[in-house]
């Protein structure tokens, strides 16, 4: 306290320190596997770190790279659009490359969002969008989505979705392939948001990180549907699909005056960053379909893995059509209802760490019982997390 008032401002008062800081350092602590934090135990390809490695040694991105990214990744990136989705972006006016996609995710708020503004998310949501809403001065507007215990699935209600919108209604944000849930949105689910979005006049913000990790169904990027490019900002990041997460390479592209909005935030959060590593993802995302491919069988498998060692040990499994994390409900253990007590008191129970999504929730209540575990790990630290758990 000073001048009588707490530190930290008010918009930010509810954020302390993220439950990923707490439950890593558990796991630290009690020597526990970590099925917490969303990153892999191994590097990305070889290639890619030859790729930095050269780029350090030969001078290229040692200094300030330009604003906007680097022109070879910024063409790399519009490529990949293109090859991927059949999407066309200018590299030069439509793509921007940030810190990761937190650094895009917090520009693309604090450019687009007034004070009193309102923004739908999808809950539960990852948990920097509720930060960056409060520190833009927006309000948020949770939309649930539902587990369906006959599909073992989240669905989204587009009802309540339509509900949420009010004249208020700045713009939605969307996650598909959506963390922490593993939803995957349909074709049909997309038409509708992006129809509704028309309709009422709304931009779209839409975190893609996790494009590449499909196992059921299709990424459609919703910039696809008539009538979207013009309003939708989308944010993609070589973390998740390079198995890179340190490096902090991420993008944006969207329309020029959208780009340009963000950009102007984004220019005082880093201004620039990862320079060497830009040239590094500008090759990564060249490599061939085998990579990517590749990469979703290899998390396939452990997805497969672990949700069949958690419904062994008791859990209610929901299967994820995406991403790299499961959820599941504790509530048939026995007894077991807190997600928050339940993750507190699993690495001395049995040497595991894992997170309550009731920290993903507006509405706690609905995700009370719930608890995500991280499968992009390698198979012998799947297998030994399962076998620990069985003994519960
Ligand atoms: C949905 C979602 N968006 C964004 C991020 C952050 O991406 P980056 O590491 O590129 O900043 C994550 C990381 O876990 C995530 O799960």
């Amino acid at each position: 306290m000073t001048q009588g008032r707490p530190l930290l401002n008010r918009r930010l008062a509810e954020f302390g320190t993220t439950i990923f800081a707490e439950m890593s350092a558990l796991a630290v602590r009690t020597g526990s596997i970590n099925l917490g934090q969303g990153f892999p135990d191994t590097d990305g390809p070889e290639e890619i770190r030859e790729a930095a490695v050269r780029a350090l040694r030969a001078g290229h991105g040692n200094q300030y790279p330009p604003g906007p990214g680097i022109p070879e990744l910024r063409t790399a990136i519009a490529d990949h659009q293109q090859r991927r989705y059949g999407l066309a972006y200018d590299p030069d006016s439509e793509v921007l490359v940030t810190a990761g996609a937190t650094e895009a995710i917090a520009a693309a708020l604090l450019a687009l969002v007034e004070p009193g503004d309102e923004v739908i998310a999808l809950e539960p949501y990852y948990d920097s969008y509720a930060a960056c809403i409060a520190m833009a001065g927006g309000t948020r507007v949770p939309v649930t989505l539902h587990p369906d215990a006959d599909s073992g699935t989240y669905r989204l209600d587009l009802d309540e979705l339509r509900a949420a919108v009010t004249s208020r209604t700045r713009l939605i944000l969307l996650n598909t392939p959506h963390n922490p849930t593993g939803t995957v949105l349909t074709r049909e689910e997309l038409a509708a948001i992006a129809a509704l979005a028309c309709e009422r006049d709304l931009l779209v913000v839409t975190d893609e990180v996790y494009e590449h990790l499909v196992f059921e169904g299709t990424h459609l990027p919703v910039a696809g549907f008539p009538g979207m490019r013009e309003r939708t900002v989308t944010i993609g990041s070589a973390g998740k699909t390079f198995s890179f997460t340190g490096w902090k390479v991420g993008w944006v592209t969207a329309a020029p005056e959208l780009v340009a909005a963000v950009r102007s935030a984004k220019q005082f959060l880093t201004y620039v960053s990862a320079g060497p590593f830009q040239y590094a993802v500008a090759e990564a995302l060249r490599l061939p379909d085998s990579y990517f491919d590749g990469l979703r069988a290899d998390l396939r498998a452990k997805r497969d893995l672990l949700s069949a060692g958690l419904t062994e040990a008791g859990f209610e499994v929901y299967r994820p059509a995406g991403t790299y994390f499961v959820t599941t409900d504790i509530r048939p253990l026995g007894g077991e209802t807190d997600g928050f007590a339940f993750c507190r008191a699993l690495p001395e129970r049995c040497g595991v760490v894992a997170i309550p999504n009731a920290v993903f929730y507006d509405h706690q209540e609905a995700g009370r019982s719930k608890v995500r575990f991280a499968f992009c790990k390698r198979e012998d630290v799947l297998r030994e997390a399962v076998a620990r758990l069985k003994g519960l």
